[in-house]
């Protein structure tokens, strides 16, 4: 049995990732949404898996740190840090709240995680960053959220290095626009209908955590074959 922490897992690609890997795995739940955890552990459960749920508001460091301490395990296999939000606004109308929030959410929360959980992580484990096409490209309106997932990136792709003398596999993963609730905050007309779906995230996450232990998939795009 292995076990796996995966925050933002109260729905969208989080329930996707948790669904995967249930069966025969510890799998520890976080968000903030009890209700929609509680769901994710249902289908934790019937995929074969024991979760384990920890409520958690991860837009505050010292509560990282809490869950950090408050989980009661020896070894840690697999992180994924899934949890993120989108501000999506104009730059003459971003406040520094959000701004902050969104640094807070999407780099300070994955730092923490990692620097605080990494000593438990045997040679062979695997941590997973939910980055984005965002990592890459800037797009108009979505600064805070561009700036929030190159500093993932980056933060990211220099524990690798440190990371890779303790065997720690560091895989990070770009995609494009999947269809969750993470597009409810954003203006405008979206069409989820033409989006790729969190499974098809949680397929390519399996796939890649399923690889050789001395081998790594250190960064993979994954987009819509039609989006262009
Ligand atoms: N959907 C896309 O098009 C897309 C594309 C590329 C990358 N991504 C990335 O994929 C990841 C998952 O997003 P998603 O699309 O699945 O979005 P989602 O459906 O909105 O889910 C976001 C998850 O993050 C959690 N979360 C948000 N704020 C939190 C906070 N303050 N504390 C703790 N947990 C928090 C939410 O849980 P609670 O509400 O229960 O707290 C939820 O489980 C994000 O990092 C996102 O940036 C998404």
């Amino acid at each position: 049995m292995k076990t796996i922490l995966i925050t933002g897992a109260s729905r969208g690609i989080g329930r996707a990732i948790a669904s995967k890997f249930a069966s025969g795995n510890k799998i520890i739940l976080t968000g903030r949404n009890k209700p929609m955890l509680n769901d994710t552990a249902e289908y934790v459960k019937k995929n074969g898996g024991e979760p384990v749920i920890i409520e958690a508001d991860l837009s505050n460091p010292q509560n990282v740190l809490s869950l950090t301490k408050s989980i009661d395990i020896t070894q840690l296999d697999l992180l994924v840090n899934n949890a993120g939000i989108a501000v999506v606004e104009p730059l003459a109308e971003m406040t520094l709240e959000n701004w902050q929030k969104t640094f807070d959410v999407n780099v300070t929360a994955p730092f923490l995680l990692i620097q605080q959980l990494h000593s438990i992580m045997p040679k062979g484990a695997t941590i997973v960053n939910i980055a984005s096409i965002a990592s890459k490209e800037g797009f108009p309106n979505w600064s805070s959220y561009c700036m929030s997932k190159f500093a993932l990136d980056g933060f990211t792709k220099s524990i690798r290095e440190e990371l890779r003398e303790k065997d720690i596999r560091v895989i990070n993963i770009y995609p494009g626009a999947v269809a969750t609730d993470i597009w409810n905050s954003v203006p405008g007309e979206q069409n989820l209908s033409e989006m790729m779906s969190p499974e098809s995230v949680a397929e390519l996450i399996y796939t890649s955590v399923a690889q050789p232990s001395g081998t790594v998939i250190e960064d993979i795009i994954l987009r819509n074959l039609h989006d262009f």
